[in-house]
């Protein structure tokens, strides 16, 4: 294959007889020829522009095998075809091991064999720059395909967490509007949320865990949404038949946010918030280590505002009394560290108060669900 335009090719020979014959039979056929009388001039004139390089073995100064040493330390990719005298094979081999393309015997007798073997030579490298253009165009490709699909993943990723936020949000607003209807427990899951976001940044928890910590909160009564509202809100003690619907809410909730996989561990939260640590709590009597971290912060929080939230059927406890049941239970019903943490954060912040939360409630400071 030919070239568009035509090849350019360096040759080298101290002999001026030799260089200008070559050089006007390459011109004959084409060829743009830069002529150069040794090695020295051969590399100063050097550039990636070369198509062919004919290189004399034996001339003073640097001689072909020194010339064509430091043509390989450039990485053009050219090749060399060396023109010589006499035909000998000592020479081949150290030119070959060089990495020659090509030899020429001079003086040239034979113009079309000459021919075949520069055409042949500028083939080759045309193949060459073919498959250097390929690969920088493919590493081009590669690097825009990869910047399109990170874009593309990176939209998906806005789309699906903004999906999340929005499903969270739509169950909340629906369990907010529950809470609200019945004045004892409104504001219930946000003072819950709050107090346990305490305890969780008390006890150095992960960001990670903090958000996963805040969401179950917000979830964990969502259960009541499907329990007669009567039932929850009804004035006194509740039946035995009664607390049996009440005790189906942590199992009910769970299953409502079931099929939003991203919410896994917040539904085990929302599942196990009415456990002991002694057993004996509800649905599935687990106990000790096998209610997690998260859970038991859920478990103080709750009760703690259980404890202090006026009810329809008795009186509230003020905050140390609250302290001193929430102690009292610790082995029992609280995990101690988690109780611990949250009387040191309460006797902190004496402005703490269900009533001083009321506010903050209505602003949504849950600030996790932001955006
Ligand atoms: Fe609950």
């Amino acid at each position: 294959m030919k070239p568009n335009k035509p090849a350019k090719i360096l040759i080298t020979d101290d002999d001026s007889l030799v260089r200008d014959a070559v050089a006007k039979i390459l011109e004959m056929f084409g060829h743009q020829v830069t002529p150069t009388g040794s090695g020295e001039e051969a590399i100063s004139v050097l550039n990636d522009e070369f198509d062919l390089i004919i290189l004399d073995i034996n001339m003073p100064g640097m001689d072909g095998f020194d010339t064509i040493k430091a043509i390989n330390e450039r990485g053009y990719d050219i090749p060399v075809l060396f023109l010589t005298g006499a035909g000998s094979m000592e020479y081949a081999i150290k030119a070959i091991n060089l990495g020659a393309y090509d030899f020429i015997q001079k003086p040239i007798e034979d113009i079309d064999l000459f021919n075949v073997k520069i055409n042949r030579a500028i083939e080759k490298r045309m193949f060459i720059l073919r498959e250097k253009a390929y690969t920088e165009n493919l590493e081009e490709e590669v690097a825009a395909k990869t910047k399109e699909l990170a874009e593309k993943n990176k939209l998906l990723q806005q789309y699906s967490h903004h999906l999340e936020v929005a499903s969270v949000n739509t169950i909340i607003t629906l369990q907010t509007a529950l809470e609200e209807k019945d004045q004892y427990t409104a504001g219930h899951t946000n003072r819950v949320t709050h107090y346990a976001m305490l305890i969780g940044r008390s006890l150095g928890l992960s960001q990670e865990d903090l958000a996963v910590l805040d969401r179950a909160c917000q979830l964990h009564d969502v259960g009541k949404l499907v329990i007669d509202v009567s039932c929850i809100q009804k004035p006194g003690p509740l039946s035995d038949e009664e607390w049996q619907l009440v005790r189906k809410h942590p199992v009910i909730g769970e299953n409502i946010i079931k099929p939003l996989s991203f919410l896994e561990r917040e539904g085990g939260i929302v599942r196990h918030h009415h456990e002991r640590l002694d057993g004996k709590g509800y649905p599935d009597g687990i106990g000790g280590d096998e209610i997690d971290l998260l859970t038991k912060i859920v478990t103080v929080a709750d009760s703690y505002d259980a404890m202090t939230s006026q009810r329809s059927y008795r009186i509230n406890l003020d905050r140390q009394q609250a302290i001193a049941e929430l102690r009292k239970c610790v082995g029992t019903q609280f995990d101690g560290e988690v109780v611990e943490h949250f009387a040191g954060i309460l006797e902190e912040d004496t402005t703490l108060t269900a009533n001083s939360l009321q506010e903050l409630q209505d602003s949504g400071f849950s600030g996790i669900f932001a955006g």
